[in-house]
């Protein structure tokens, strides 16, 4: 393997399978990372794209629809089995969203502590191109009861509480019982948004039962809310730790490998006080006299050490999911990123890939990468995961220049490319479809769904399909299920 001039090469990954219960944990290695950046063109004109062609999502238009605009959405998710199929459910879409309310009085950015999850749905079988511009999706209003998620925090001091990613399970086919897996987060804070107490984030479970008629789709249950996990401060990271962590996202799947074991990953952080110097050579993963490696000390001397990802990993000990225990994660982003979120796990070929969303703004010091879906390919769900593309991770990010200062989607740098924050919350599907949402494109906030793109994934590498829709770009909020459940006793 032949590197780019200038930079070191990547660390070796032999994507080789471990018992999910081990406790080896693979890591995404600033050598990793740094294909990125060798990767990235440096001499485009300031504000251009610097990223591979085939690793960036097209050109979102500024004059974007809105799905509907009495609701902001991000974050969304499908109605999924145990292998992260997703289902129609009696002739109707469906799709969860978080939400907030844009006509409440507060900005879009300050969406997070108000977050609820919300629903959509529309008529399954219909092609993009004989849907609405806006993907015609109809809005259901919040999933849950006013209240039931805040019962978690029952008899608790907090500010604010809110609804934050998770998944949606379909129990059992010719049922109807959805399992929603989420984060119950609960906040502290004072006037200026400074933490009093550390938030509080808690993987919580509900049931409920979805209902469709040939006029909509509606839920009911969901009243009882089941706390499942909590970081325990070993494994993961938790507030008393770092009042900036991060837990939550849970995503769950039944491994094939070993039928009728459920397994859950989430966006975690490597446990620990925040602040400790502590990234180890095994992080850094340079080659033995890599002449461009970095040594350990600069990297501890940058600061890099603050940016401690991981994506955790539990097992499910009973049959309806409502008991979990930890394991070790998956894998570490030790000096490397400090969120690897929305994690997903995506069988393809016989592959094992994990798929996970991160941003420019949360890469340690001296790494770079931009905002977009990153992806590892192993034999198995726990792996000596290789990074895709290059080992660098980037599966596909929004058209930034990396030359230039990254910004933010709330202040954007006036020489950054107006699209850096274009879309954000991938979520790949199957077929290789990505759906995820729009946040900024040049300074037009969004709060809508994006359009959906498509990614070809072959072994360790992923390309965008630009013959797919309009140069590469299909309908906005396309997510289509790719299987039907009919439920006879529903209807
Ligand atoms: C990703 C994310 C999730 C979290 C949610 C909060 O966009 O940060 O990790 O659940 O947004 O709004």
């Amino acid at each position: 393997l032949a590197g780019v001039p200038g930079f070191p090469l990547p660390s070796i990954h032999t994507q080789q399978a471990y018992d999910p219960q081990s406790d080896f944990t693979a890591r995404w290695t600033r050598a990793d990372a740094l294909q990125i950046k060798a990767h990235s063109d440096a001499t485009v004109a300031a504000g251009q794209n610097s990223l591979p062609a085939q690793l960036t999502m097209p050109n979102i238009p500024a004059d974007f629809p809105v799905i509907n605009p009495d609701v902001w959405v991000w974050d969304t998710w499908t109605l999924i089995d145990k292998h992260a199929d997703q289902f129609s459910y009696n002739g109707w879409e469906v799709i969860f969203c978080l939400t907030a309310d844009p006509n409440a009085g507060y900005g879009f950015d300050d969406r997070h502590v108000h977050a609820r999850i919300g629903f959509f749905y529309r008529r399954a079988g219909i092609p993009a191109s004989r849907r609405p511009v806006n993907g015609g999706w109809t809005y259901g209003g919040h999933l849950f009861p006013d209240g039931a998620s805040a019962q978690v925090y029952a008899g608790q001091t907090y500010t604010n509480q809110a609804e934050w990613s998770g998944s949606s399970r379909l129990m059992q086919i010719h049922g109807n019982t959805v399992s929603v897996f989420y984060t119950d987060v609960a906040f502290n804070r004072d006037a200026n948004a400074n933490n009093i107490t550390p938030p509080q984030a808690i993987i919580t479970q509900t049931l409920g039962r979805i209902h469709a008629d040939f006029n909509h789709v509606w839920f009911t249950g969901f009243t009882a809310h089941t706390p499942l996990l909590q970081p325990d401060g070993v494994l993961y990271q938790n507030g008393a730790q770092n009042e900036f962590f991060n837990f939550r996202d849970p995503f769950t799947f039944e491994d094939p490998k070993h039928p009728g074991v459920n397994y859950m990953v989430f966006e975690g952080n490597t446990a620990g006080q925040r602040g400790v110097a502590n990234c180890t050579e095994a992080d850094l993963g340079f080659r033995p006299n890599d002449p461009n490696a970095e040594t350990l000390q600069e990297v501890l001397d940058s600061g890099a050490y603050y940016q401690k990802a991981n994506i955790g990993l539990a097992i499910a000990t009973d049959s309806t999911l409502s008991k979990w225990k930890f394991l070790s994660p998956l894998i570490s982003a030790n000096c490397v990123n400090d969120q690897t979120e929305r994690p997903q796990v995506y069988l393809h070929n016989g592959k094992y890939y994990i798929f996970t969303i991160s941003h420019r703004t949360t890469f340690a010091a001296g790494v770079d990468g931009p905002d977009g879906v990153y992806g590892f390919v192993g034999d198995g769900i726990r792996s000596d995961f290789q990074p895709m593309n290059y080992g660098s991770g980037l599966t596909m990010g929004n058209p930034t220049d990396l030359n230039t200062a990254a910004g933010t989607d709330f202040d954007p740098s006036p020489d950054q490319n107006p699209r850096a924050f274009q879309s954000y919350s991938h979520y790949v599907m199957p077929g290789g479809l990505v759906e995820s949402f729009i946040d900024t494109v040049e300074n037009r906030r969004g709060g809508t769904l994006a359009p959906t793109v498509r990614v070809r994934i072959a072994q360790n590498a992923s390309a965008v399909d630009l013959r797919y829709g309009n140069g590469g770009l299909g309908g906005y909020g396309d997510i289509p299920a790719n299987r039907a459940d009919v439920n006879i006793a529903g209807f």
